[in-house]
């Protein structure tokens, strides 16, 4: 069996000989060293959310008032991660989130953060806003780790453009392309007020980062006079009058439903009622997520949101990100019923600081924390975890 905790015993045999980990060991730990070495308008991109932030603050306070509550003396042995989901089997319940314009960070981003996925062995949702097709990335994926049989390799986040073909066309080079599932993200079919990026002047999709999937779908393509390579200023006008859909309702996902034979998961569900609506769809699973406070300001943090979407989803999987750091934190939102969760912020810091090691870094660290915390809380497997776990913090 897999053990994520021997990175543990890694760090500690090399400390023998004097050697120390070159990258920090605690998530907050890589957002203040990648602070130092991002430019400012690209950390602020990254790191910053709507309003005043109280979201994102909210995320990381939800996670404190709940506290866990160990068992000992249970016999319980190594624990195991392993994770079955829409079918496959993944070693672990951790996927990395997707995460757009990751190029204003690295170059080669997207192929860096699919050969460091690969590597641990999670899935990666490859956002719909990269520097690289999604041909060009499930490539890298099958090239990375072109064994059979581990439930990785990756899923692609769709946001749904205003113009039905182009929307059509990334489902169907999605699916052609061997994504295992779509993630439908529909909390921002327009991007909130940030005022971080706001008092930097800064978006990087404005300056044409992550419009690889467009200007390289045929059907983007035919909407323009000239090719994007000639007259990108007009690819990325169009990109942005087609960015949102405002107008996408239930009844747009039953039919996407009927359209394509990957699983959909529908990503940025807060309330139970949209969870009864996703479950009515047909769809696959869902996500509770408030995209790490970036839309809404004074929003409900995401973990406050999970039990009652959980209730209200019957079998469907839910998911959840907005705020994991910490291998407890991962303990704490699947015992409130999530079935994986998805790592956002710390891996890309992790890629500002090195690259594809840094995001294995990220990940790595996270894994161990939650391999060892499962079995200190005495569970063998993850899927052993319950709300009886958990108690509400008294301070
Ligand atoms: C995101 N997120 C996001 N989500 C999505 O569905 N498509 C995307 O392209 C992006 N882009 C994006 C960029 C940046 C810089 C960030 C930080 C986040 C949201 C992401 O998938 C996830 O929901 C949040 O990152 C979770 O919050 P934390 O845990 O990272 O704070």
């Amino acid at each position: 069996m897999r053990r994520f905790a021997d990175f543990q015993g890694e760090i500690y045999r090399a400390g023998l000989s004097g050697s120390r980990p070159d990258l920090p060991m605690t998530a907050a730990g890589l957002e203040r060293a990648a602070r130092e070495a991002m430019a400012p308008e690209v950390y602020d991109y990254v790191a910053g959310s709507a309003g005043t932030e109280s979201t994102a603050a909210a995320n990381r306070g939800a996670f404190l008032r709940w506290e866990i509550v160990p068992r000992q003396l249970r016999g319980s042995g190594q624990p195991s991660l392993a994770t079955e989901l829409l079918g496959s089997n993944l070693p672990a319940p951790v996927l990395l989130a997707p995460i757009g314009a990751l190029s204003a960070i690295r170059p080669e981003a997207e192929l860096e953060v699919a050969r460091a996925a690969a590597a641990v062995g999670v899935p990666m949702i490859l956002s719909t806003l990269t520097n690289f097709s999604l041909e060009q990335v499930a490539a890298e994926l099958a090239s990375a780790h072109p064994g059979p049989g581990r439930g990785t390799g990756g899923w692609f986040q769709l946001y749904w453009p205003a113009d039905p073909e182009i929307a059509a066309s990334l489902v169907q080079r999605a699916q052609a392309a061997g994504y295992h599932a779509l993630v439908v993200t529909v909390d921002t079919w327009t991007l909130a007020w940030r005022p971080r990026d706001l008092a930097h002047g800064y978006l990087p999709f404005h300056r044409g980062t992550g419009m690889a999937n467009y200007f390289s779908d045929p059907v983007f393509r035919s909407r323009l006079k000239a090719p994007p390579e000639e007259d990108p200023g007009a690819a990325v006008a169009l990109w942005s009058s087609l960015f949102g859909n405002s107008s996408l309702t239930w009844t747009d996902l039953a039919r996407l439903r009927a359209e394509t034979a990957l699983p959909i998961l529908v990503k940025g569900i807060c309330h139970p009622d949209d969870a009864r609506q996703a479950l009515a769809a047909g769809l696959d699973g869902l996500i509770v997520s408030n995209h790490g406070g970036r839309q809404i300001d004074g929003a409900r943090a995401a973990l406050d949101c999970l039990s009652q979407v959980v209730a209200a989803s019957g079998d469907l999987p839910v998911l959840f990100d907005s705020g994991i750091r910490t291998g407890s934190d991962v303990v704490k939102a699947l015992a409130l019923g999530a079935r994986a969760v998805l790592l956002g912020r710390p891996y890309a810091f992790g890629l500002a600081l090195a690259g594809r090691r840094g995001v294995e870094h990220a990940l790595r660290c996270l894994l161990a924390e939650l391999e060892l915390a499962v079995g200190l809380s005495g569970h063998r497997s993850v899927a052993a975890l319950s709300p009886e776990d958990l108690a509400h913090s008294s301070s």
